[in-house]
């Protein structure tokens, strides 16, 4: 078990909710678009789709939702389950939830307040409607108890880089976070998701694709270098911290191969 070492390196936690972090966030900034992330394996759809056009509503227009799938079978099974959904399986929920959630943000029209002191009336009936879906994972009535967010929906994104979730994308987002290597990479990434963007009947320039970056910095540059050799020898000095961090994100543990490598600690060392 590898519990203790992510603990106390404060790999996976503590951290906090993005959700409630948003307005904090919007409200100390005047320009910047903010995007938490969440799961649709977990979230149930029509709480998803108020929350975030609350938030899209308070900050005029700057909070995004960014959708992933989840990976990790401790997430799964702290919500419940006792193995994660299949890989696939997991994007049929995904697009079904976005389909809903967007039906949802659609429930009321751009001109359904009226807010007419003379008749009283604030929103015109007309233009709010019950949506009455009925999916193979999700069901909701509707129509959302909140207004329509300010353009519409908010901005959406999505961060799976599989051809599922490329696919996924190509359908409904306006943007994919991708983490990628090298230029080579992030360029075939693109060209192949701007083709199925095009394949699903957008525009190609309506998709645009963030690459994740980690800049080290400094006062100057000789001192940002300076500091990046640092975080390379500590990552030299601990691969049990570099295989972690990968085990992280694959959701797949490394203690064990670990055992086997001839300068590793043995099994029970005080690195677990
Ligand atoms: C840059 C990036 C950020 C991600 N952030 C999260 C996250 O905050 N929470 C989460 O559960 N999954 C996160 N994921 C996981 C993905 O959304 C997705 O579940 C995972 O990559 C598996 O999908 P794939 O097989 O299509 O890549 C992230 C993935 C990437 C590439």
């Amino acid at each position: 078990m590898v519990r203790g070492f992510y603990l106390k390196r404060a790999l996976r936690a503590p951290k906090n909710d993005p959700l409630p972090l948003v307005p904090l966030l919007t409200q100390a900034t005047k320009h910047l678009g903010i995007v938490p992330t969440i799961s649709t394996s977990f979230y149930p759809p029509y709480l998803l789709a108020r929350l975030i056009a609350t938030l899209d509503l308070m900050s005029k227009g700057r909070v995004g939702c960014n959708f992933v799938t989840s990976t990790a079978e401790r997430a799964a099974q702290n919500f419940g389950l006792d193995a994660h959904l299949d890989h696939d399986l997991r994007y049929e929920m995904a697009e079904e939830f976005v389909d809903l959630v967007e039906k949802l943000w659609s429930s009321w029209d751009a001109d359904a307040i009226v807010a007419d002191r003379d008749t009283g009336a604030f929103v015109d009936p007309a233009k709010v409607r019950a949506i009455d879906y009925k999916g193979r994972f999700f069901s909701s009535r509707g129509p959302l108890n909140t207004a329509r967010p300010p353009q519409g929906r908010p901005v959406l994104i999505q961060a799976g880089g599989s051809p599922q979730g490329r696919a996924f994308a190509a359908k409904h987002m306006d943007c994919v976070i991708a983490a990628l290597g090298t230029v080579e990479e992030m360029t075939a990434f693109r060209l192949d998701l701007r083709k199925r963007v095009a394949a699903a009947g957008r525009d190609p320039d309506s998709c645009k694709v963030f690459f994740v970056v980690t800049p080290t910095l400094g006062e100057t540059k000789e001192e940002a270098q300076e500091r990046g050799r640092r975080r390379q020898a500590q990552r030299d000095a601990s691969p049990e911290l570099a295989l972690a961090q990968m085990g992280s994100l694959t959701d797949i543990d490394f203690s064990t191969s670990m055992r086997r490598w001839p300068n590793s600690r043995p099994t029970g060392s005080k690195a677990r």
